[in-house]
């Protein structure tokens, strides 16, 4: 079997090419524009695997054969930053949608078979526990970014009827964990890194005791090598969520390692969510687990930066 990973530089792509459990897998496909000029996620890849690195845009006609000579694509590139997608709606569109449609429609031709990233994002805001039976009318993104999500879930049901395609929907929870092209802009990748390096956490001002889904990256990266090992393409949307916390625990768990720390609240675009939990069961009840930790996945980082941090160093970690 042959692979492309698109946006393969990326927190969850440059862990996920590390960490491919998929057998026979022949040659595997990094494709990656660069945007966010994460060329240290191409240092020291796994032996024994064949990788074909192309820095193309997903826009780009080179695309074309990479899918051509794909059998299964996992489509990670996009504009990522939720809060950061209220003034980038341009390149959101751009990328988002039509970059998706671009490949998805590629995808259908030559059939190779789609795995979609959308986000929990896109249920944005419930008086109650959710699942996959969520309607579609009651869905409820809160920025360019989560809307970019549903008109991707949309598209591919659509090509699904028009052109054959054969996909599966993620809605991944908030990630958190390590890896080498990680992001730190993110709920507890952003408070370790405010912790570790001395400063406040900054918390916006409603979210402090809102539950939200968030997804360890271990356990996303596992879900997808299920799903493509297992060929595992039925059309369907599945929630991938490890577990569901407020703020607060966050920040108990990061207290209790990082001790002395201060909490500050800041005003946010995406202000006015509710509270919502997302439920896993639909893809436990295929097999898959989820094993990862925040207080683990912290520890990690705080080792991996203990050296750029005397005050990290004075911590047991
Ligand atoms: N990280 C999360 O918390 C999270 C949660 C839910 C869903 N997702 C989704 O998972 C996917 C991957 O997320 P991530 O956190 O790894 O993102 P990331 O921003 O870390 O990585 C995205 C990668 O895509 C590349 N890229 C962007 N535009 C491109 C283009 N036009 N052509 C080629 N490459 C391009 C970037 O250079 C970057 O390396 C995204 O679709 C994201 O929406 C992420």
């Amino acid at each position: 079997m042959n692979l492309c990973v698109t946006g393969a530089l990326g927190h969850i792509g440059s862990k996920l090419i590390r960490s491919l459990q998929i057998p026979n897998l022949e040659k595997v496909y990094i494709v990656d524009n660069l945007m966010t000029q994460r060329y240290a996620s191409l240092f020291d890849l796994p032996a024994g695997m064949d990788f074909v690195f192309n820095g193309t845009d997903i826009l780009s006609p080179e695309i074309e054969t990479v899918i051509e000579d794909s059998d299964v694509l996992i489509h990670l590139a996009a504009v990522t930053d939720a809060e950061r997608s209220f003034g980038r709606a341009e390149e959101v569109e751009e990328i988002n949608k039509k970059g998706l449609e671009k490949v998805a429609r590629l995808c259908a031709d030559r059939g190779c078979s789609l795995l979609f990233p959308s986000s929990t994002s896109v249920y944005g805001s419930q008086s109650e526990v959710v699942d996959e039976t969520c309607p579609e009318e009651e869905l409820k993104p809160q920025s360019p970014y989560a809307d970019s999500k549903i008109f991707g879930e949309r598209l591919l049901a659509e090509l699904s009827e028009e052109m054959g395609l054969k996909y599966v929907i993620f809605r991944i929870g908030t990630i958190f964990g390590y890896s080498i092209g990680m992001r730190f802009h993110t709920a507890v990748n952003k408070f370790v890194w405010q912790a570790s390096t001395g400063k406040p956490i900054t918390v916006w001002k409603t979210a402090f005791n809102q539950k939200r889904p968030y997804c360890g990256l271990g356990d996303c990266v596992n879900a997808i090598n299920f799903f493509v090992a297992n060929y595992h393409f039925d059309n369907q949307v599945y929630n991938i969520v490890t577990v569901n916390l407020t703020v607060q625990d966050i920040i108990d768990v990061i207290k209790v390692n990082i001790p002395g720390i201060q909490v500050i609240f800041v005003d946010s675009p995406i202000m006015n969510q509710l509270s919502y939990e997302v439920l896993n069961e639909k893809s436990l009840s295929l097999g898959l687990t989820y094993h990862d930790t925040v207080e683990e996945s912290l520890l990690i980082v705080l080792r991996k930066l203990r050296n750029a941090n005397t005050q990290i160093e004075r911590i047991a970690v």
